[in-house]
């Protein structure tokens, strides 16, 4: 079985709804760590709640460079058993761009959801630029992570449609509960290793 490790920054929600589906459906992976960059993260409580150990790697006021703090994430990974062989590391709203140095250690074993359909909307404030181009439908992305901004293989997406009223609190909302719905899914179909990849398709069995 795999051991999970959850990367977060803030809220915590789809941390959330990843640990509970992990229960709930038996998603066979083995969370064994929650880490943050930030101390005050809401989500460290919800994991600890959840009885998750979690970590802080403090990224406010680290002197060193990307990849020397992306290296003490590793060592934390690993202390919790989530290696490049037998691991996966999910990004939850962890607001920091990753290492190519990182991406290459844990080349195909870190993924990450995106409040778009992708490839539109990269980076931040997806659900702002989406209202703001006038585009119909809008929803998420859960995908591999590689050295690109949110440019990696496609796992699963979901649609969600734009109200003519929508703001961007509205359509944050619809869109964070598919959010909830697939990053399970994909985490379930890691897990059980029915994905492989073909060039930037996953294939999925
Ligand atoms: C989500 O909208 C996710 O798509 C984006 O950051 C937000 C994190 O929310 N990457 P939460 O911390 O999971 O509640």
């Amino acid at each position: 079985m795999l051991n999970l490790g959850i990367l977060i920054s803030g809220r915590g929600s789809n941390m959330e709804s990843i640990l509970k589906s992990i229960k709930n459906k038996k998603i066979p992976i083995n969370p064994t760590v929650v880490i943050s960059n930030k101390t005050d993260a809401v989500g460290l409580k919800i994991a600890e709640r959840l009885g998750i150990k979690t970590e802080v790697v403090e990224s406010k006021g680290f002197e060193g460079s990307r990849a020397d703090y992306d290296k003490k994430i590793i060592s934390v990974l690993r202390k919790y058993r989530v290696t490049p062989n037998n691991g996966l590391v999910c990004l939850a709203g962890f607001m920091r761009i990753i290492s190519p140095e990182f991406v290459k250690k844990y080349k195909n074993r870190i993924i990450n959801i995106h409040p778009a359909l992708l490839p539109s909307f990269t980076g931040l404030d997806s659900q702002k630029q989406a209202l703001k181009y006038g585009v119909k439908y809008s929803g998420c992305t859960v995908h591999f992570v590689d050295a690109g901004m949110d440019t990696g293989p496609i796992i699963i997406q979901a649609v969600v449609k734009i109200k003519e009223n929508d703001t961007e609190e509205s359509l944050s909302k619809r869109i964070l509960k598919e959010e909830h719905r697939i990053y399970p899914e994909a985490v379930d179909l890691i897990a059980r290793n029915k994905i492989k990849i073909s060039g930037r398709r996953t294939i999925i069995s």
